[in-house]
C-alpha cells in the first residue's frame, strides 16, 4: 500500500509522484513534463504544527509529521536544526552607534549542529534517514566542500557509500573528513561546475543516486524547519535574512516553508533576502547590479555571468556557475531584497572581531555572512525596527587553517622585560576600528 502521508507535486505541469521511492526510480525527474523540480506535500491540516513547536527535542526531528520520512526507526540524526538562534548585542549597539538604527540582530547557530557543524546537516540527516528508508546503497554528490563533509558524514552512519566530487580549489579539510569516513573523493583538477557534470556522467554510467542540488526536495524539507524554528524561538519570522549564496538553497526552502504553513500562519511571508558573495567569486552580484542599472528588463533572471575556475580564497563560495540565478533573483526580487559584495581580504577582521565579542569562532563563509551585515548598513539597506537574522553557515572547524587569521596578539620575546599585562580593551578597541575604518 502507498504512503498517505506526503506526495511530491511538479511544480512545472503539477504532476503527483506518491514518494521518494518512485521519485528515485523516475530518476529525480517529472515522467510528465521532465522538470527537476518537485516539491513535497502533506496530507495534514498542521494545526499540530504549533503545539509540536513546543516539544523540547533540540534536533529538527520534532518536525517529523512535515517531513517525507515514514517509519522513525530510520532516523539518523546526530542531533541537528535545533540550534540556537541568539541575539548579538554588540551589533545592535554598533548599528545604533554609526547609523543610529534601533535593530534587533538575531544570529542562528548553526555552527552548533551536532554532525559537522554547518547548515548542511540537517539536508544530510533527512537525506541519510530517506536513503535508508528506501534502501539506497550508493550515491554521489558534487559539492564545493560542507555538502560532501555533511553527506559523507550521515550516509556513513546509514552504511550507505557516498562518492564525492571536489573541485581543484575545495579545502583540505573537507577531502579529509569524506576520506575518514571511507567514503571515496574524486578531486578535479577543475572547478566546481566541472565537478558537477562528471558527477553526473558518474551517475549516469553506473545508475547511482545523485543529489540534485538546491531545489533537490530533501535539501528544500530539511531546510524549510529554519521557518518553524524562528517561530519558535523568536515567535515570528524575521524581517531581513542574511546568508552567504553560493547555490541559494536556503532561500528557496525559506519560501517553500512560509508556503506551506500559511493556513495556520496567515499573513506570513517571506524575509527580505539579503544575499552575500565574495568579490572575487560573485556572478550573482554582478547580474543582480546589471538588472537593477537596467531596471529589470525582461528575462533579467536569466542574464548572469559564468566565471570560470573562481579565484576566490573561500573555496566553499567558489560557485562561478550560477544556475539557480534565474529562481533565486525572482524570491529576491519579490522580497525587495539585493544581492551584496563584499571584500574577501577583509574578512578575518570581520571573524576576529566576532571572536573577540561572542567567544564563537567563525568558518570564512559565516564571516562573509557577517561581513555582509555590515556591508547591509554601509548600504543603507537595514532599515529601523527591523529584526535582521543572520544564517551562520559554518563554525571554524570546516576550515581549520582559518584559526590562523585570529592570531594578533602575539610578542615574540625573549626577556622577561618584555612581558607585560594587558587590558582586553586594547584589543577590542583595535578590531572594531579595523571595521570601522
Ligand atoms: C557555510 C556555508 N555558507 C554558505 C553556503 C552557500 O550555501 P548555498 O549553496 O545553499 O547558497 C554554503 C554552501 O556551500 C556553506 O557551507
Ligand atoms: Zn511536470
Amino acid at each position: 500500500m502507498t504512503q498517505q502521508k506526503y506526495y511530491l507535486q511538479c511544480l512545472g505541469c503539477g504532476h503527483k509522484t506518491p514518494d521518494f521511492g518512485r521519485w528515485f526510480e523516475q530518476n529525480q525527474i517529472c515522467t510528465d513534463c521532465g522538470s527537476k523540480h518537485s516539491e513535497v506535500w502533506y496530507n495534514t491540516d498542521y494545526q499540530d504544527l504549533p503545539r509540536i513547536m513546543k516539544n523540547n527535542l533540540k534536533s529538527f526531528w520534532k518536525y517529523l509529521p512535515y517531513l517525507p520520512l515514514i517509519d522513525s526507526s530510520n532516523i539518523i540524526s546526530c542531533v541537528e536544526g535545533g540550534v540556537p538562534v541568539q541575539q548579538w548585542g554588540y551589533l545592535e549597539e554598533y548599528a545604533k552607534r554609526q547609523y543610529n538604527l534601533t535593530i534587533q540582530v538575531q544570529v542562528y547557530r548553526n555552527d552548533l549542529n551536532g554532525g559537522t557543524g554547518t547548515f548542511k546537516d540537517v539536508a544530510a540527516s533527512l537525506a541519510a534517514s530517506i536513503f535508508k528508508e528506501h534502501g539506497i546503497k550508493q550515491y554521489c554528490v558534487a559539492s564545493t566542500g560542507n555538502t560532501a563533509t555533511s553527506y559523507a558524514t550521515y550516509l556513513s552512519i546509514a552504511g550507505i557509500n557516498c562518492s564525492v566530487f571536489l573541485p581543484k580549489n575545495a579545502l583540505k579539510a573537507s577531502e579529509a573528513f569524506v576520506s575518514a569516513y571511507g567514503q571515496q573523493v574524486f578531486r578535479l583538477k577543475e572547478d566546481y561546475t566541472k565537478s558537477k557534470v562528471l558527477a553526473t556522467e558518474y551517475a549516469t554510467t553506473h545508475n547511482i543516486l545523485i543529489s540534485s542540488g538546491n531545489i533537490d526536495p530533501i535539501r528544500i524539507e530539511a531546510k524549510k524547519t529554519m521557518v518553524f524554528e524562528w517561530l519558535r524561538q523568536l515567535g515570528k519570522m524575521p524581517d531581513v535574512y542574511i546568508q552567504a549564496v553560493s547555490g541559494g538553497t536556503g532561500p528557496i526552502a525559506i519560501d517553500k516553508g512560509v508556503r506551506e504553513i500559511q493556513s495556520v500562519y496567515p499573513g506570513l511571508k517571506n524575509p527580505r533576502f539579503i544575499l552575500i558573495q565574495p568579490d572575487k567569486c560573485d556572478p550573482m552580484v554582478q547580474a543582480w547590479e546589471k538588472a537593477v542599472k537596467e531596471d529589470f528588463p525582461l528575462n533579467y533572471e536569466n542574464d548572469y555571468p559564468i566565471i570560470d575556475n573562481p579565484k576566490t580564497v573561500i573555496p566553499i563560495l567558489a560557485n562561478g556557475h550560477p544556475a539557480t540565478y534565474p529562481l533565486i533573483s525572482k524570491l529576491v526580487k519579490e522580497s525587495n531584497g539585493s544581492f551584496i559584495r563584499i571584500n574577501e581580504a577583509k574578512i578575518a577582521d570581520y571573524a576576529r572581531l566576532i571572536a573577540y565579542e561572542s567567544k564563537v569562532l567563525l568558518g570564512p563563509a559565516s564571516a562573509v555572512c557577517i561581513s555582509g551585515f555590515f556591508e547591509s548598513l554601509r548600504k543603507g539597506q537595514i532599515k529601523n525596527g527591523e529584526t535582521v537574522l543572520l544564517n551562520m553557515g559554518e563554525g571554524i572547524n570546516r576550515s581549520p587553517d582559518f584559526v590562523n587569521e585570529m592570531i594578533y596578539t602575539s610578542n615574540i620575546v625573549d626577556h622577561v622585560d618584555q612581558c607585560k599585562p594587558h587590558s582586553m580593551d586594547y584589543y577590542r578597541n583595535q578590531l572594531w576600528e579595523a571595521i570601522e575604518k
